[in-house]
């Protein structure tokens, strides 16, 4: 079945360009001249992508797009706009638009576009059916754990390895995003092609430029040859970003066209190379936040994060603890050259309740260490560093909840959490918080908590 598409744009002439390049690409085609028309359209029939210009009398593009997703919210949206209004076209990414063109665009960009839009557009259906037939494994490759954190982990991932798609994946530090990126790459279409791996933080400022494109030979003191970029090396393969979230904003400004049009010119060159770079970015940064900082660029955080995995810290993951130590115990035999000792449960309690800020390169840290310092064969607790044993206080038991949770939710919370530790004992619950059985009485009524939900009864 060829993909359908509904071509929205007032201008009979653009309207009739763009049909005819993806009739001749072999897409089934509905050309639409208003806004009004393609509602109807989409009433009566569902098509896989709606290409819409912006700028339309009466209904605009972002008025259509925003029915239309309401009507057909598995319908993909591709806006069309002036290079001007990017701004317009971020909030239309905002409200569910998958991707934008800026006018011109030639040929190429459509298609390119295009196929990405009606990639992802396939990827939710495949998502939707799949949903249901979850397997559980104990690990994808090289990346272990059976939790369910990491089950979600592994589908994503799945899914991303055959495709050419953008990855973002975020993850505090040592969670494994390298070893997805790697994943991805080395189970892919491409792994007989380049993985080159960019440090974004690494790179100093002034080198950036043309450590990313390259340079002819004299474009400044010291250039005494030519020299291919990054982007250059990871022609056909993966580029995989590092540490994207920490890149400078005039980098990220230049990123940005490479990623649009695949387009990169070595410093001090006149020459237009085209690349074909799957990329896949990394951060252990709130990239959203940085965003609403102005430390990175909005319409940038929407090209990369098109798939989305997010690694959850290890302590929220305790589950796969005896999975990882077993993994590590394997490993570490081969690299130490002895027998690793077991570790004691005692020692694995202790394990449990450690926070882990390394999340899992502490935990094979820590293992290696603990291993050649000990000829024992079980691990007890004082064999564990000390950190382990008694961890520095953190800064609270109360970890500040991050993104804009107000007081009243906090509140909420803890109240729920008090209902559940007590059995929906409102007295206990309410000692347990410093609260006036009454304060507690009343809250519960403002904040409409149901006793019931959070245990059986009194
Ligand atoms: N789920 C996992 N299963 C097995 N090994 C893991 C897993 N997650 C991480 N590791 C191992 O932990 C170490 C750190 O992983 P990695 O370098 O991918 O982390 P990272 O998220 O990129 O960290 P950073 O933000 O510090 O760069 C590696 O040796 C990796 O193999
Ligand atoms: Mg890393």
């Amino acid at each position: 079945m060829s993909a359908r598409i509904l071509v929205t744009e007032d201008d009979q002439v653009q309207r009739d360009v763009i049909c005819d390049i993806l009739l001749q690409e072999g897409y089934e085609v509905i050309p639409s001249e208003s806004g009004a028309v393609s509602l109807s359209v989409l009433e009566s029939d569902s098509c896989h992508l709606l290409l819409t210009d912006m700028r339309m009398p009466e209904m605009d593009g972002l008025e259509l797009l925003r029915q239309a997703k309401r009507l057909r919210p598995e319908t993909e949206v591709v806006v069309m706009t002036a290079h001007a209004t990017v701004n317009t076209a971020v909030t239309a990414m905002k409200e569910g638009a998958i991707d934008y063109l800026g006018k011109p665009f030639d040929k190429e960009e459509l298609l390119v576009v295009v196929r990405k839009a009606l990639d992802q557009s396939a990827l939710r259906e495949e998502n939707k059916q799949l949903r249901e037939l979850v397997v559980r494994d104990s690990s994808l490759g090289n990346i272990i754990g059976e939790s369910r954190a990491m089950q979600g982990v592994f589908d994503v991932v799945r899914r991303a390895v055959p495709l050419i798609t953008t990855v973002l994946i975020r993850g505090e530090s040592g969670t494994g995003k390298e070893l997805v990126a790697r994943h991805i790459h080395f189970e892919g279409p491409r792994k007989r092609s380049p993985f080159i791996v960019v440090n974004c933080a690494a790179i100093p400022d002034n080198l950036i430029e043309s450590e990313l494109f390259g340079h002819e030979k004299g474009a400044f003191t010291g250039a005494d040859s030519a020299h291919p970029g990054k982007f250059e090396a990871a022609d056909g393969g993966t580029l995989f970003l590092d540490e994207i979230g920490d890149m400078r904003l005039d980098s990220q400004a230049k990123l940005l066209r490479v990623l649009q049009d695949g387009a990169v010119e070595r410093v001090g060159g006149t020459k237009t190379r085209t690349v074909d770079v799957r990329f896949v970015s990394a951060t252990n940064r709130d990239l959203s936040e940085r965003v609403t900082e102005g430390a990175f660029r909005e319409d940038l955080y929407y090209r990369l994060d098109v798939l989305n995995v997010l690694l959850p810290p290890l302590r929220e993951r305790v589950d796969d603890l005896p999975l990882l130590v077993q993994h590590f115990r394997e490993k570490l035999a081969e690299k130490l050259g002895k027998a690793t000792p077991e570790i004691g449960a005692d020692a694995f309690e202790v394990m449990r309740r450690y926070r882990w800020p390394g999340n899992v390169r502490e935990l094979e840290h820590t293992l290696e260490q603990t291993f050649i310092l000990t000829d024992a064969s079980t691990i007890l607790p004082e064999h564990l560093p000390e950190k382990l044993r008694n961890p520095e206080p953190e800064t609270g038991d109360y970890v500040l909840p991050a993104g804009g949770v107000i007081l009243e939710e906090v509140e909420q919370d803890f109240m729920r959490q008090a209902l559940e530790r007590t059995g929906g004992r409102i007295k206990e619950a309410a000692e347990l918080l410093g609260m006036s059985y009454k304060t507690f009485q009343y809250r519960l009524k403002k904040h409409q908590i149901d006793r019931e939900s959070t245990s059986e009864h009194d």
